[in-house]
């Protein structure tokens, strides 16, 4: 694959308007408040702890087909490709290297996609 080819893995088919990333502390508690269950918060994600706001994406509100995701770091179960709650937990350095690509692509396809608000409190795996 070329390099350019490279580049553009993962690009979104309509280009997305990102702000810069924050990085303010967000606990495991307030995101696990926003899971899509509260209109007044925001949608979030986190993998490898850096949390990504998915709140424009119905598929990640309450009727949503990725909804097992909000409100959590589910790491683990993007690296196996499940959809399993009990796999949607934050640590993923015992699985085998061909899951931590898996891994790695879906974190450079959020971070084509939705803005950087914070990171997980405490999360040792960045
Ligand atoms: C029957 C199996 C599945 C089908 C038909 C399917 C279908 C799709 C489709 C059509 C999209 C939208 C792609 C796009 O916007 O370009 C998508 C996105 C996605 N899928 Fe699946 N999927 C399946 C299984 C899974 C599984 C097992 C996982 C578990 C990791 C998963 C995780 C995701 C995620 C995280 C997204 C990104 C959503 C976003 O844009 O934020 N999918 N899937």
């Amino acid at each position: 694959m070329s390099e350019q080819t490279e580049k553009k893995r993962f690009e979104p088919k309509q280009p997305v308007q990102l702000d810069p990333p924050k990085d303010d502390p967000i606990t495991m508690e307030e995101l696990s408040k926003c899971d899509g269950t509260d209109p007044n918060r925001p949608i979030l994600v986190a993998i490898k702890g850096t949390v990504f706001d998915v709140t424009r994406n119905p598929a990640y509100g309450p009727q949503g087909q990725y909804h097992v995701f909000a409100g959590k770091d589910p790491s683990r179960a993007l690296a196996m490709s499940s959809l399993k709650p009990e796999d949607c937990r934050p640590d993923w350095y015992d699985l085998d290297e061909k899951e931590k690509t898996v891994l790695d692509e879906w974190y450079t396809y959020f971070s084509k996609r939705y803005n950087i608000v914070g990171q997980v409190q405490g999360a040792t795996n960045k």
